[in-house]
């Protein structure tokens, strides 16, 4: 990442809001990328649509999963998208009928359209609405969707998807994906971000915008961090927040964590991604942390200089997600402490609820968003 930086502005409610950015305009495809968590707010922008739908380690197990479940099944589709791309893959494999449901109106509207453009409006009915308050004439056999968030949950798959497999899902029917967890690690972030400020990528600006004006103000939200490489790792990825759409899930829940440093190194934060399994059999899921894919780690910046870990310094967290006064979105939030044995030990603390109130509440959002006064 660029270490140069410059501050632009952006409106929020009619107020200037400053906003630090790299001044690397055009980022090279490898180099580190500081953004906002975007997929758990209405925001939709064409760019990060067509890097999620160039995702081929994605698209194309979705396809294959539909190929081998869509056959003679009603099929619907949660979050269609513009294309309506899962509910025409499933039709056109041999679903009897698709029901695709969008909350974004505009969008609802191109997925129509998508639907009309491949000729298969007589089996792929399009609903406009949030999943979670409409019906459907009948049961499905199958349900899929794509409403994995950076953090697994993030944009609602435990609560949108248990209303789903209640409501919508015949017994013993299939849900794609089948099952997502979040994983989290430690990382030395001294090769991909600037010692000094932290700085957005100026790509998404506008994304910023969106966001604080679907929740009306501004705040700390969550970051992800696209380049990170397993060289960063100071630890081996730990698992929480398992959800396995097929069976009930309780909407929220406390995880406890105990990541053995693998790596001396400086401990700047976590990073939290997610395991993905497309289909129940699949004995390697997508992984966010692993690999390159369309869902970009969170980066959860816990301090500017890095704390310096050693090898079997023991991280025990206790990772918290509770649901958001909206009823869908999680909120999260992570206590815990880096032990050393026969030395003091440093607290950590990281709370990021979906909408909070609370805006440059740390070091990191302070050189993020930087106060002109
Ligand atoms: C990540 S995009 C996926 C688009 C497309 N299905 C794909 O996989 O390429 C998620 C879409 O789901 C929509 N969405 C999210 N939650 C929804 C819900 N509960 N009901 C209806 N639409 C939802 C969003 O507006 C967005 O268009």
């Amino acid at each position: 990442m660029s270490t140069a930086s410059r501050i632009r502005t952006i409106s929020v409610s009619g107020n200037d809001l400053a906003v630090r950015v790299s001044t690397d305009e055009d980022p090279a495809e490898d180099s580190p990328i500081l953004l906002p968590s975007l997929g758990e707010y209405p925001v939709y922008d064409d760019f990060s649509y067509e890097y999620m739908i160039a995702d081929e380690l994605r698209t194309e197990a979705y396809r294959a999963a539909l190929r081998a479940l869509a056959p003679g099944k009603v099929v619907l589709d949660i979050g269609t998208g513009q294309d309506a791309i899962w509910a025409v893959t499933a039709a056109n494999a041999g679903a009897t009928r698709v029901y695709a449901i969008e909350v974004i109106p505009d969008i609802a509207e191109k997925a129509r359209q998508s639907v009309e453009a491949a000729g298969l409006t007589d089996k792929v009915t399009i609903l406009e609405g949030l999943s979670t308050r409409i019906t459907l004439p009948e049961r499905v056999d199958v349900l899929v969707s794509e409403i994995i968030g950076a953090i697994g949950g993030s944009e609602g798959a435990e609560s949108v998807l248990d209303d789903a497999r209640r409501r919508f899902l015949k017994p013993g029917g299939a849900s794609i994906p089948h099952r997502c967890v979040t994983t989290v690690a430690a990382v030395d972030t001294s090769t991909v971000l600037p010692a000094g400020d932290l700085a957005f990528s100026p790509l998404f600006l506008r994304d910023l915008e969106q966001i604080f004006a679907s929740v009306g103000y501004p705040f700390d939200l969550r970051l992800c961090l696209l380049g990170l490489e397993q060289a960063e790792f100071l630890s081996p990825q730990a698992e929480v927040e398992d959800l396995c759409f097929t069976r009930p899930m309780p909407g929220e829940g406390v995880d406890d964590v105990d990541l053995p440093v693998t790596k001396a190194g400086r401990m700047h934060g976590l990073a939290l991604g997610m395991r993905l399994w497309i289909m129940p059999e699949e004995d390697r899921p997508i992984d966010s942390l692993a690999q390159q894919t369309s869902w970009c780690p969170v980066y959860v910046p816990l301090s500017m200089d890095g704390i310096a870990v050693e090898r079997d310094d023991r991280i025990k967290l206790k990772i918290r997600r509770s649901l958001s006064d909206d009823g869908v979105h999680p909120d999260y939030e992570i206590t815990g402490r880096i032990l050393r044995a026969g030395m003091s030990t440093v607290d950590i603390a990281w709370r990021s609820p979906h909408h909070g109130t609370t805006f440059r509440g740390s070091a990191p959002y302070r050189s993020l968003f930087p106060d002109p006064a």
